[in-house]
């Protein structure tokens, strides 16, 4: 089985040399969290992305899908509170110029007071910054009083803590003033909950229904890194599932455990992910209850997607401010009613870490590195090689290329050794590959290899496509080693 990564380094180095994920602006030095697909990340992007909307869209009936633009109306984000509440607190250190978050700093002292047994000391700063979690100048006035330092400098000259709102900002037409001011969104929700009228009135869906959205969000982090799991810009695929109030519970608890097996079916080891249920002083100010899907990664259990109960905040907000009728009417009760929400909130970006983390795998008894990812998720599916580029064997390789290549994400590849090539195309994570041999030529028959057994089966040529069709779509999602 894949032994667990210590650290994110190995898969980081991969996905630069296969060509998935590079350095925004890397010429120019980089741009700090902002990160590029490159040919084959953008396919398994694309994949995560497709299955998403395949699973929770096209298959059904009570869903239905929506692209709004990611900037709006600036009234949209004061309703939504993230004009007064999408806030981290920063403190800077006068002395080394450093910028943290102020409750960052005093859970790592927490964690360093429990390190050295002084666990009643923990337990007192915990419940202190339980309380002060919204006030910046009682988190000032626990970072003084336990004179927490810097944890680079040493240094405890420290300004005062300050709200720092994570919205990036912008300006709407020729002139740079207050009223022309605009937001690049922070999440996609806000572009359904602004349509939820459009949509009720110009289709036929009815109470209970969903709307989904795939986008770009951006939000101004303070705290970055872990590669592409917190970054400046990413995307979201969210699913604002609308229901009677009555019934919300029950739509959560479906949501949070059909949330959950979707990462399973995508072929991620069970063991690595769980639910994680908020407690009270962890819940957004929209939430009533919220279950988080976790993943073990090297750098600890951390979240991948949220899955919440807004219950009718959002649609309340957006009534009060709009001053628009965003009710429904129900037919069967003859009556309006303002639906409560289920919110599916995953991050494409998320899914992509999670998905090369659990694939990733030092093979070391056949010396290679491998991503184990599920068929459906691949980048590619199959490579075609021909042993030699003499013989025959480049014509044949072609042609059957030229076959596949309609049907499936499949690559060509007559570079190098043989052996090199399979591990090219290991570390891309293709499950199968094609080799023509002089046999081939002769009888048309080539060579298929399972990426994860080194299974080498021989298959006449006419038949592969139909080998391949049957291979991807029953192989098991998790792939054993045999
Ligand atoms: N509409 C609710 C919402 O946006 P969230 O917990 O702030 O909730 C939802 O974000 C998901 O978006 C997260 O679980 C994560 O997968 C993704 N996400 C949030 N911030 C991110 C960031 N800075 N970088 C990458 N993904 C992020």
């Amino acid at each position: 089985m894949p032994e667990q990564l210590e650290t994110l380094e190995p898969l980081v180095a991969l996905s630069k040399r296969r060509g998935i994920i590079y350095q925004s602006s890397e010429i120019y030095g980089g741009l700090n969290s902002c990160w590029d697909y490159g040919p084959l990340g953008v396919e398994l992007k694309r994949n995560v992305k497709e299955q998403w909307w395949q699973d929770l869209v096209t298959t059904r009936e009570d869903v239905v899908g929506l692209d709004a633009s990611i900037l709006m109306h600036s009234r949209v984000w004061e309703a939504s509170g993230h004009v007064s509440g999408f806030n981290d607190p920063l403190i800077d250190n006068k002395e080394s110029k450093a910028r943290y978050r102020a409750d960052h700093l005093i859970e790592q002292h927490i964690k360093n007071l429990r390190d050295n047994g002084k666990s009643e000391d923990a337990d007192r700063v915990a419940a202190e910054l339980e309380k002060a979690i919204n006030n910046p100048d009682a988190l000032y006035e626990i970072i003084i009083n336990e004179e927490i330092q810097d944890p680079v400098s040493g240094s405890a000259d420290w300004t005062p803590v300050r709200q720092f709102n994570l919205m990036f900002k912008t300006h709407f037409g020729p002139t740079e003033d207050s009223g022309s001011l605009v937001y690049l969104r922070p999440e996609t929700a806000q572009g359904i909950f602004v349509n939820f009228d459009n949509v009720t009135s110009t289709t036929r869906i009815k109470l209970p229904f969903g709307i989904a959205q795939i986008g770009k969000a951006f939000r101004n982090e303070v705290t970055t890194g872990n590669f592409i799991f917190r970054s400046r810009e990413f995307e979201q695929m969210e699913l604002e599932y609308f229901v009677y109030p009555e019934n919300v519970e029950e739509h959560f608890e479906e949501w949070v455990q059909a949330r959950f097996d979707w990462y399973v079916s995508l072929g991620i080891d069970e063991k690595k992910l769980r639910l994680r249920p908020h407690s009270e002083d962890e819940l957004a100010h929209y939430a009533a209850s919220c279950s988080d899907v976790e993943y073990l990664f090297p750098f600890g259990w951390s979240e991948l997607e949220g899955i919440a109960d807004r219950g009718t905040f959002d649609l309340d907000q957006h009534i009060e401010y709009s001053g628009k009728n965003l009710s429904y009417f129900d037919q069967p009760n003859n009556t309006r009613v303002v639906p409560a929400v289920v919110e599916s909130s995953a991050g494409v970006d998320r899914t992509v870490l999670t998905l090369l983390t659990d694939a990733y795998w030092e093979d070391e008894e056949n010396n290679r590195t491998v991503l184990r990812l599920s068929p459906k998720i691949a980048p590619t599916k199959v490579a075609v090689f021909p042993l030699f580029n003499k013989q025959g064997m480049p014509e044949l390789a072609r042609r059957i290329y030229e076959d596949l290549h309609t049907r499936f994400a499949t690559s060509y590849d007559d570079g190098g050794s043989i052996g090199k090539r399979y591990r090219r195309q290991d570390e891309a994570g293709t499950p199968y590959c094609i080799t023509v041999d002089h046999d081939s030529v002769e009888d048309g028959t080539v060579t298929l290899r399972d990426r994860d057994s080194l299974e080498q089966i021989r298959v006449p040529a006419e038949n592969l496509a139909e080998v391949l069709e049957k291979r991807l779509q029953t192989r098991e999602v998790k792939l054993e080693l045999e």
